[in-house]
Protein backbone atom coordinates (compact mmCIF):
# COMPACT_ATOMS: atom_id res chain seq x y z
CA UNK A 1 0.00 0.00 0.00
CA UNK A 2 1.38 3.73 -0.72
CA UNK A 3 0.58 7.01 -0.24
CA UNK A 4 -1.36 8.99 1.97
CA UNK A 5 -3.32 4.89 3.77
CA UNK A 6 0.12 4.23 5.23
CA UNK A 7 -1.08 5.85 8.49
CA UNK A 8 -4.13 3.79 8.76
CA UNK A 9 -2.66 1.03 8.25
CA UNK A 10 -0.25 1.82 10.82
CA UNK A 11 -3.19 2.39 13.42
CA UNK A 12 -4.52 -0.71 12.37
CA UNK A 13 -1.62 -2.27 14.00
CA UNK A 14 -1.54 -1.19 17.24
CA UNK A 15 -2.60 -4.03 19.83
CA UNK A 16 -4.61 -2.35 23.14
CA UNK A 17 -5.78 -4.01 25.85
CA UNK A 18 -9.15 -5.20 25.91
CA UNK A 19 -12.13 -2.58 25.93
CA UNK A 20 -13.01 -1.37 29.44
CA UNK A 21 -16.00 -3.13 31.29
CA UNK A 22 -17.51 0.32 30.89
CA UNK A 23 -17.55 0.44 26.68
CA UNK A 24 -21.63 -0.06 27.07
CA UNK A 25 -23.82 2.89 28.49
CA UNK A 26 -27.30 1.18 29.85
CA UNK A 27 -29.71 3.77 27.62
CA UNK A 28 -32.01 1.23 25.71
CA UNK A 29 -29.94 1.54 22.69
CA UNK A 30 -26.95 0.64 24.10
CA UNK A 31 -29.00 -2.67 25.81
CA UNK A 32 -29.96 -3.85 22.42
CA UNK A 33 -26.32 -3.05 20.74
CA UNK A 34 -25.44 -5.09 23.86
CA UNK A 35 -27.57 -7.86 23.67
CA UNK A 36 -27.50 -8.73 20.12
CA UNK A 37 -25.03 -10.84 18.71
CA UNK A 38 -25.38 -13.41 15.19
CA UNK A 39 -25.88 -16.71 16.64
CA UNK A 40 -25.91 -19.84 14.77
CA UNK A 41 -28.39 -22.20 16.17
CA UNK A 42 -32.10 -21.06 16.26
CA UNK A 43 -35.13 -23.46 17.64
CA UNK A 44 -36.53 -25.08 14.96
CA UNK A 45 -40.09 -25.20 16.64
CA UNK A 46 -40.11 -21.72 17.11
CA UNK A 47 -42.33 -19.64 15.01
CA UNK A 48 -42.66 -15.95 13.92
CA UNK A 49 -46.14 -14.60 13.27
CA UNK A 50 -46.02 -12.72 9.56
CA UNK A 51 -47.18 -9.55 10.89
CA UNK A 52 -44.39 -9.13 13.38
CA UNK A 53 -42.06 -10.11 10.23
CA UNK A 54 -43.79 -7.35 8.17
CA UNK A 55 -43.38 -4.74 10.79
CA UNK A 56 -40.18 -5.37 11.31
CA UNK A 57 -39.55 -4.64 7.57
CA UNK A 58 -41.47 -1.74 7.54
CA UNK A 59 -39.98 -0.22 10.54
CA UNK A 60 -36.22 -1.05 9.42
CA UNK A 61 -37.09 1.24 6.01
CA UNK A 62 -36.93 4.29 8.38
CA UNK A 63 -33.09 3.55 8.02
CA UNK A 64 -31.22 6.30 6.00
CA UNK A 65 -30.15 5.48 2.14
CA UNK A 66 -28.20 7.86 -0.46
CA UNK A 67 -31.02 10.20 -2.24
CA UNK A 68 -33.59 8.56 0.12
CA UNK A 69 -33.33 5.76 -2.89
CA UNK A 70 -34.31 2.72 0.13
CA UNK A 71 -32.36 0.60 -2.11
CA UNK A 72 -33.46 -2.36 -0.18
CA UNK A 73 -35.52 -5.48 -0.97
CA UNK A 74 -36.46 -7.83 1.14
CA UNK A 75 -37.36 -11.52 -0.35
CA UNK A 76 -38.77 -13.97 3.16
CA UNK A 77 -37.89 -17.49 2.30
CA UNK A 78 -41.06 -19.40 3.27
CA UNK A 79 -40.77 -22.49 1.12
CA UNK A 80 -39.35 -25.52 2.64
CA UNK A 81 -37.69 -26.89 -0.81
CA UNK A 82 -36.06 -23.55 -1.84
CA UNK A 83 -34.59 -23.01 1.83
CA UNK A 84 -33.20 -26.28 1.44
CA UNK A 85 -31.56 -25.08 -1.88
CA UNK A 86 -30.58 -21.41 -0.33
CA UNK A 87 -28.93 -23.78 2.49
CA UNK A 88 -26.94 -25.96 -0.44
CA UNK A 89 -25.12 -22.37 -1.36
CA UNK A 90 -24.61 -21.03 1.97
CA UNK A 91 -22.20 -24.03 3.39
CA UNK A 92 -25.34 -25.80 4.96
CA UNK A 93 -24.71 -23.14 7.98
CA UNK A 94 -27.57 -24.23 10.45
CA UNK A 95 -29.22 -20.70 10.26
CA UNK A 96 -30.39 -21.32 7.19
CA UNK A 97 -32.45 -24.68 8.13
CA UNK A 98 -33.45 -23.81 11.32
CA UNK A 99 -33.97 -20.11 12.01
CA UNK A 100 -38.42 -19.36 12.39
CA UNK A 101 -37.61 -17.04 9.56
CA UNK A 102 -34.84 -16.21 6.58
CA UNK A 103 -35.00 -13.05 4.88
CA UNK A 104 -32.47 -12.33 1.78
CA UNK A 105 -32.12 -8.65 1.78
CA UNK A 106 -31.34 -7.53 -1.59
CA UNK A 107 -29.70 -4.28 -3.22
CA UNK A 108 -30.99 -2.42 -6.54
CA UNK A 109 -28.35 -0.84 -8.09
CA UNK A 110 -30.47 0.87 -10.43
CA UNK A 111 -32.93 2.23 -7.77
CA UNK A 112 -32.15 5.58 -9.29
CA UNK A 113 -33.78 4.44 -12.07
CA UNK A 114 -36.78 4.12 -10.35
CA UNK A 115 -37.22 7.51 -8.52
CA UNK A 116 -40.25 7.95 -10.12
CA UNK A 117 -41.63 5.93 -7.03
CA UNK A 118 -40.48 8.52 -5.19
CA UNK A 119 -43.44 10.45 -6.22
CA UNK A 120 -45.41 10.67 -3.22
CA UNK A 121 -41.78 12.02 -1.40
CA UNK A 122 -41.61 15.09 -4.39
CA UNK A 123 -45.17 15.80 -5.48
CA UNK A 124 -44.27 18.83 -6.97
CA UNK A 125 -43.48 17.69 -11.05
CA UNK A 126 -40.82 19.99 -11.77
CA UNK A 127 -38.39 19.23 -8.55
CA UNK A 128 -38.98 15.91 -8.95
CA UNK A 129 -37.61 16.53 -12.70
CA UNK A 130 -34.42 18.14 -11.90
CA UNK A 131 -34.17 15.29 -9.04
CA UNK A 132 -34.54 13.07 -11.78
CA UNK A 133 -32.12 14.53 -14.03
CA UNK A 134 -29.94 15.04 -11.15
CA UNK A 135 -29.74 10.98 -10.44
CA UNK A 136 -29.10 10.57 -14.25
CA UNK A 137 -26.14 13.01 -14.12
CA UNK A 138 -24.69 11.06 -11.00
CA UNK A 139 -24.97 7.49 -11.56
CA UNK A 140 -25.87 6.67 -15.33
CA UNK A 141 -22.25 7.01 -16.34
CA UNK A 142 -20.92 5.45 -12.91
CA UNK A 143 -22.54 2.34 -12.23
CA UNK A 144 -20.25 1.11 -9.85
CA UNK A 145 -21.16 4.16 -7.80
CA UNK A 146 -25.02 3.23 -8.02
CA UNK A 147 -24.11 -0.16 -6.96
CA UNK A 148 -21.99 0.90 -3.98
CA UNK A 149 -24.55 3.18 -2.83
CA UNK A 150 -27.27 0.74 -2.92
CA UNK A 151 -24.86 -1.69 -0.88
CA UNK A 152 -24.18 0.68 1.56
CA UNK A 153 -27.99 1.91 1.99
CA UNK A 154 -29.17 -1.90 1.88
CA UNK A 155 -26.52 -2.52 4.96
CA UNK A 156 -27.84 0.34 6.89
CA UNK A 157 -31.24 -1.39 6.48
CA UNK A 158 -30.01 -4.67 7.28
CA UNK A 159 -28.35 -3.47 10.73
CA UNK A 160 -31.51 -1.50 11.64
CA UNK A 161 -33.70 -4.92 11.15
CA UNK A 162 -30.97 -7.09 13.35
CA UNK A 163 -31.73 -4.18 15.85
CA UNK A 164 -35.61 -4.13 15.55
CA UNK A 165 -35.97 -7.74 15.71
CA UNK A 166 -33.84 -7.63 19.14
CA UNK A 167 -35.89 -5.21 20.50
CA UNK A 168 -38.94 -7.53 19.92
CA UNK A 169 -37.26 -10.43 21.46
CA UNK A 170 -35.65 -12.02 17.98
CA UNK A 171 -32.02 -12.79 17.89
CA UNK A 172 -30.63 -13.00 14.33
CA UNK A 173 -27.29 -13.68 12.24
CA UNK A 174 -26.80 -11.95 9.30
CA UNK A 175 -24.64 -14.07 6.73
CA UNK A 176 -22.70 -13.75 3.52
CA UNK A 177 -21.06 -16.88 3.94
CA UNK A 178 -22.69 -18.14 0.51
CA UNK A 179 -22.40 -18.62 -3.18
CA UNK A 180 -23.13 -15.33 -4.06
CA UNK A 181 -23.54 -16.40 -8.36
CA UNK A 182 -25.22 -19.17 -7.32
CA UNK A 183 -27.78 -17.81 -5.17
CA UNK A 184 -28.09 -14.77 -7.98
CA UNK A 185 -29.20 -17.56 -10.23
CA UNK A 186 -31.18 -19.64 -7.71
CA UNK A 187 -33.35 -16.50 -6.85
CA UNK A 188 -33.58 -15.32 -10.89
CA UNK A 189 -31.80 -11.92 -9.22
CA UNK A 190 -31.21 -10.88 -12.94
CA UNK A 191 -28.88 -7.97 -13.55
CA UNK A 192 -30.74 -5.26 -11.29
CA UNK A 193 -30.53 -7.17 -8.10
CA UNK A 194 -27.77 -8.41 -5.89
CA UNK A 195 -27.60 -10.15 -2.55
CA UNK A 196 -26.75 -8.02 -0.22
CA UNK A 197 -26.89 -10.32 2.79
CA UNK A 198 -28.97 -13.79 4.23
CA UNK A 199 -30.66 -12.66 7.58
CA UNK A 200 -32.08 -15.22 9.95
CA UNK A 201 -34.31 -14.69 13.00
CA UNK A 202 -35.67 -17.01 15.73
CA UNK A 203 -34.62 -18.10 19.14
CA UNK A 204 -31.38 -18.98 20.15
CA UNK A 205 -31.58 -22.73 20.64
CA UNK A 206 -30.72 -24.26 24.14
CA UNK A 207 -27.38 -25.57 22.95
CA UNK A 208 -26.31 -22.29 21.38
CA UNK A 209 -23.52 -21.14 23.27
CA UNK A 210 -22.12 -17.61 22.71
CA UNK A 211 -18.54 -16.64 22.35
CA UNK A 212 -17.34 -14.21 24.63
CA UNK A 213 -17.18 -10.84 22.85
CA UNK A 214 -13.91 -9.35 20.97
CA UNK A 215 -14.15 -5.78 19.46
CA UNK A 216 -10.64 -3.64 18.26
CA UNK A 217 -9.69 -0.73 20.99
CA UNK A 218 -10.40 2.86 20.07
CA UNK A 219 -7.00 3.91 19.11
CA UNK A 220 -7.04 1.15 16.14
CA UNK A 221 -10.57 1.99 14.72
CA UNK A 222 -10.12 5.68 14.90
CA UNK A 223 -7.33 8.36 14.61
CA UNK A 224 -8.17 12.23 14.91
CA UNK A 225 -6.92 14.24 12.42
C1 LIG B 1 -21.40 -9.00 6.42
C2 LIG B 1 -21.44 -10.09 7.48
C3 LIG B 1 -21.39 -11.40 7.09
C4 LIG B 1 -21.48 -12.42 8.04
N1 LIG B 1 -21.55 -13.73 7.62
C5 LIG B 1 -21.74 -14.70 8.55
C6 LIG B 1 -21.96 -16.04 8.14
O1 LIG B 1 -22.00 -16.37 6.95
N2 LIG B 1 -22.14 -16.98 9.11
C7 LIG B 1 -22.14 -16.67 10.44
O2 LIG B 1 -22.32 -17.57 11.27
N3 LIG B 1 -21.95 -15.40 10.85
C8 LIG B 1 -21.77 -14.41 9.94
N4 LIG B 1 -21.63 -13.11 10.34
C9 LIG B 1 -21.64 -12.80 11.78
C10 LIG B 1 -20.27 -12.41 12.31
O3 LIG B 1 -19.44 -13.54 12.40
C11 LIG B 1 -20.46 -11.72 13.67
O4 LIG B 1 -21.25 -10.58 13.49
C12 LIG B 1 -19.12 -11.32 14.31
O5 LIG B 1 -18.36 -12.46 14.63
C13 LIG B 1 -19.31 -10.50 15.57
O6 LIG B 1 -20.10 -11.17 16.51
P1 LIG B 1 -21.44 -10.51 17.09
O7 LIG B 1 -22.29 -10.12 15.91
O8 LIG B 1 -22.07 -11.61 17.92
O9 LIG B 1 -21.04 -9.33 17.90
C14 LIG B 1 -21.55 -12.09 9.41
C15 LIG B 1 -21.59 -10.74 9.78
C16 LIG B 1 -21.56 -9.75 8.83
C17 LIG B 1 -21.67 -8.32 9.25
Amino acid sequence: MTGHMNHLVEADRIEGPENDAGYWGNSPLNKICNERRAIKFFCKQHQVEQSIVDKLILNSSLAPSAFNLQHWKVLQIKDTALRRQISEYSWHQPQISDASVLLVVLLDKFAWRRADRLKNNIPCDETRKKFESTLINIYEQNEKLGRDEAMRSSSMFSMLLMLNAHEQGLMSCPMTGCDFEGLQSLLKLGNEYEVCMLIALGKAAQENRVRERKRLNLSSIMQVM
